[in-house]
Order: C-alpha cells, then sequence, then structure tokens
C-alpha cells in the first residue's frame, strides 16, 4: 500500500519517535507500506514519521556504487549489499566514524530542495529486523549516509537542520514556497534522490 509523505511542517517530523516494543504484524505491514511508498517516490530511504508514524522504523534501498564496492560488513562477515536491499531497521542506533564527506542530498519530505550535508563517511548501524534478530552492519558512502538522513528523522531531526548557514540561505525561498504548500503533498517522482 502506497501511504501518503508528509511533508515539512507538520509536527510528526519533528517529533523523537518512541522505539517499537514488540516486532508483531502491524510493523511488518508497516515497514512493507513503507518499502512500496519509498520505491514509488524514488526515494533511497524513508522514516516511519514521514508517512505519520512516530515510531523507530526505517527502510533504505541504496543503489550500488557505481564502479566502487562499499563497505557493508554484516554481523563481522563482509556482504553484497545488493542481497540484503530493501533494508529494514527496527530502533536503529549508530555509531559515527571519525572521517567526514559533503555530499549532496535531499529528502521526500521536503521535495524539491537540496543541499550539502557534511556527514560521517562509515557508520555502525545496530538494529533489529522483522524476525526480531539483531544486527551490527558496518558501511560507508551513500548507505551511510542514507541511514544517518533516516536515523537523524527518527530523532526528528531533518537534513536541512545539517546544512551550513550559507547553503540554508540558498534553499530560504524553496522553504518558504513549501509551507505555502498543504502540509501533506503528493511526491512527485524526479531526478533527485532523497529519502
Ligand atoms: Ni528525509
Amino acid at each position: 500500500m502506497i501511504l501518503e509523505i508528509i511533508t515539512l511542517g507538520d509536527p510528526v517530523l519533528r517529533r523523537k519517535c518512541p522505539p517499537v516494543e514488540i516486532i508483531d504484524g502491524s510493523v511488518a505491514q508497516l515497514a512493507a507500506a513503507m518499502i512500496e511508498t519509498m520505491h514509488a517516490a524514488d526515494g533511497i530511504g524513508l522514516a516511519a514519521p514521514q508517512v505519520g508514524v512516530s515510531l523507530q522504523v526505517a527502510v533504505v534501498d541504496v543503489p550500488p556504487m557505481e564502479g566502487e564496492a562499499g563497505l557493508f560488513c554484516l554481523d563481522g562477515v563482509d556482504k553484497d549489499p545488493a542481497a540484503f536491499m530493501p533494508l529494514v531497521m527496527v530502533n536503529p542506533i549508530l555509531e559515527m566514524g571519525t572521517e567526514k564527506e559533503s555530499q549532496s542530498e535531499g529528502c521526500l519530505s521536503i521535495p524539491e530542495v537540496r543541499g550539502n550535508v557534511l556527514r560521517p563517511f562509515a557508520v555502525i548501524a545496530r538494529y533489529t529486523a522483522l524476525d526480531g534478530s539483531r544486527h551490527l552492519l558496518e558501511c560507508d558512502g551513500l548507505l551511510a549516509r542514507a541511514i544517518q538522513h533516516e536515523v537523524d528523522h527518527l530523532n526528528g531531526i531533518l537534513f536541512i537542520d545539517r546544512m551550513s548557514a550559507a547553503a540554508k540561505l540558498r534553499i530560504r525561498r524553496a522553504l518558504r514556497d513549501l509551507a505555502r504548500e498543504p502540509a501533506r503533498y503528493r511526491y512527485t517522482p524526479g531526478p533527485a534522490q532523497g529519502g
């Protein structure tokens, strides 16, 4: 089921999500609908508050990086990331790497807006899967960035919060235009990928 994507201005995006206590069928259903919604919107990630649900559930589906194999070490073993996408993360907790990188980001909840965000290049994510199993994933590059972006959502943080003051100034008009739109807006797929 394709869900409505909540856009900037709705307070649900600013709330810190409580953890999932019991992973039951309703959580699996939510994750399945989030994956469908993310794919329909051409996104590479989606967090539960973006579909109006304040719970620590995030999904990511990051295509393999061209020409270079990114780090994808699951529970201590190097794996092919393609075999694990889309990835559902319940109650994720991140440990950030020290090396940082600035890259352009977008967000399905902030249509038409993109900007550079400085983030750690690599992360270690601890999360629970839908079957209740606990995992530790070490990854880098775009996947690490997407995971950080989605975990930020679970904490009520948006990528625009992490942009430099100068970069924020450049998107001021776009944000103002967006604020005039209805709070709920159907995302139009475009070349810009977000999460
Ligand atoms: Ni986002």
